[in-house]
């Protein structure tokens, strides 16, 4: 269990994942059927997390170890992807999101990632700020990536 102020940051598990399911639906326009969510969970469970406050989930972020192909080379390497992250409305700009993204590093490190990356909405000021502070930069826009045909950023950074 991680503090934050108030907050705890705590490991997801089977039971309590439809918690980060409700944040989602609230906070953002991409959602995941419930079995993708236990997917990833059971791909890296120590990197699925929940925020809590006075017992009610505020905030999560779910990430998956991957190989794929480097972002600052031409290897194959082991990859953290952060695939969703998010923190209620009410509760943002108390340095939860960067917590979240900084535990979840930390442990992809312990699983011998060498790299992490995501994809971010072009025009999401907010999030490109938290990851920027996090030392991620800008590799590459994917164009149309979302349903709604807004551009991607993939951003990412070396562990
Ligand atoms: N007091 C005042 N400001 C603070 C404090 C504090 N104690 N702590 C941090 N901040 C500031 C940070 O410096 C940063 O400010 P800046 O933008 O001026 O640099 C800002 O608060 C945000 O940092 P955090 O508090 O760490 O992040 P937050 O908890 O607000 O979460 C997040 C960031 C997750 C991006 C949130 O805005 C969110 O949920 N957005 C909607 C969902 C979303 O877009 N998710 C990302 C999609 S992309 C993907 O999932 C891969
Ligand atoms: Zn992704």
């Amino acid at each position: 269990m991680i503090k934050v102020g108030e907050y705890e940051i705590r490991e997801a598990n089977e039971d309590n994942i439809w918690e980060a399911v409700k944040i989602n639906e609230k906070t953002l326009p991409e959602h995941y059927t419930f079995e993708f969510y236990l997917e990833v969970y059971r791909n890296f469970p120590e990197g699925f997390l929940i925020a809590w406050l006075d017992g009610n989930a505020v905030g999560y972020i779910m990430n998956r170890i991957e190989r794929g192909l480097s972002h600052f080379g031409f290897s194959i390497v082991k990859q953290g992807h952060v695939v969703s992250i998010a923190v209620l409305p009410e509760h943002r700009r108390k340095g939860l999101g960067t917590a979240l993204l900084q535990t979840a590093i930390e442990r992809m490190k312990n699983r011998g990632c060498q790299e992490v990356y995501l994809e971010v909405r072009v025009t999401n000021e907010e999030a490109i700020r938290v990851y920027e502070k996090l030392n991620f930069v800008k590799v590459r826009t994917i164009e149309y990536y979302y349903s709604d045909g807004e551009d991607a950023y993939v951003m990412a950074r070396k562990l």
